[in-house]
């Protein structure tokens, strides 16, 4: 949903926008298309990212190696206080799920790693060799929307006392007795999904994250957020329509809701049948606008 993201921005030419998942480029590039005399600050915690923004060499261009949850930190590093439009585009790139070494992807084996972030120590093996059942059984029901959580961490228990948990394969030869007959993938995917949102933190930096948008966005800037699971797209809609992630709207004296943003549109934007059959991923993709009151 490219030209949507873009669209949604509605990039003033002058203006200062941030990418805070730069991944491969794609919406960056775009972004930079229609400055003149804008800038756009680009933020991604992968050293993969960061290689191939090097290859951008554009003025009005910066880019952080940084985790988008001290995203207003880095921008004041770099001289900026406040910004037009924030975009975010979740999760992993394509890059990333393609790389067999990278452990992200169900398709090949590869170590149990998941980390974008190649400098932090946890990594999924870490987490199914180390944690208690119950934290398994958590981050499995919690992240991973298993209906078998329970079992699945079990399993996982009994087969780390003979052999560790090493590689991907490892992983879903555990899991495989007690994944749905033809359904595997899609139980697989719920799997690294959860291990993959707990090596990298990932809730805690999107609410941090989402809190810094209301710091930064002018009045009348956008944010612009693309999710693809529901437990992040709970915590976007949350946070544009209550101001919070978790809880209600407060409100003040007078009663006004006291809320950054307001939603542009009630429901999310999902891509296309013709963009869905290009790329599968983009089926779960929902897409958020806001606006800064
Ligand atoms: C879906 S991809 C973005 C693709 C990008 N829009 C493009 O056009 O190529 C998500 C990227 O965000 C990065 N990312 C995810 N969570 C992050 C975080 N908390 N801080 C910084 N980067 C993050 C990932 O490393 C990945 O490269």
């Amino acid at each position: 949903m490219l030209k949507e993201c873009i669209e949604a921005l509605e990039i003033d030419p002058e203006g200062t926008y941030v990418d805070v998942t730069f991944g491969g480029g794609g919406h960056s590039r775009k972004i930079l298309e229609n400055l003149k005399g804008g800038r756009l600050v680009a933020f991604d915690q992968d050293e993969d990212a960061r290689m191939e923004a090097e290859k951008i060499k554009d003025r009005s261009f910066t880019f952080c190696q940084a985790n988008f949850m001290y995203m207003k930190r880095y921008l004041k590093l770099n001289g900026v206080t406040t910004v037009n439009g924030i975009l975010a585009d979740l999760g992993i790139s394509s890059h990333q799920i393609d790389s067999p070494e990278r452990g992200f992807s169900t398709r090949f084996d590869g170590p149990l790693d998941m980390r974008m972030d190649k400098t932090i120590s946890l990594t999924a093996a870490e987490i199914l060799n180390e944690y208690s059942e119950e934290q398994l059984h958590k981050i499995f029901g919690m992240y991973g929307e298993l209906k078998n959580a329970k079992t699945a961490s079990r399993l996982i228990a009994q087969r780390r006392v003979t052999m560790p948990l090493q590689r991907t394969e490892d992983l879903k030869a555990t899991l495989r007795p007690i994944a749905s007959r033809g359904k595997e993938n899609k139980y697989f995917a719920q799997v690294f999904q959860a291990l993959r949102i707990e090596v990298n933190e990932e809730m805690k930096a999107l609410e941090d994250f989402l809190h810094q948008c209301g710091e930064v966005i002018v009045s009348g800037g956008r944010l612009v957020v693309m999710s693809y699971h529901s437990l992040e797209d709970r915590m976007v809609k949350n946070y544009i329509n209550k101001g919070k992630v978790f809880g209600e709207v407060e409100k003040d004296f007078f009663g006004n809701e006291i809320k950054p943003f307001e939603a542009v549109n009630r429901k999310p934007i999902e891509a296309s049948e013709e963009e869905i059959e290009e790329n599968s991923r983009a089926r779960s993709a929902k897409l958020r606008v806001a606006k800064k009151v």
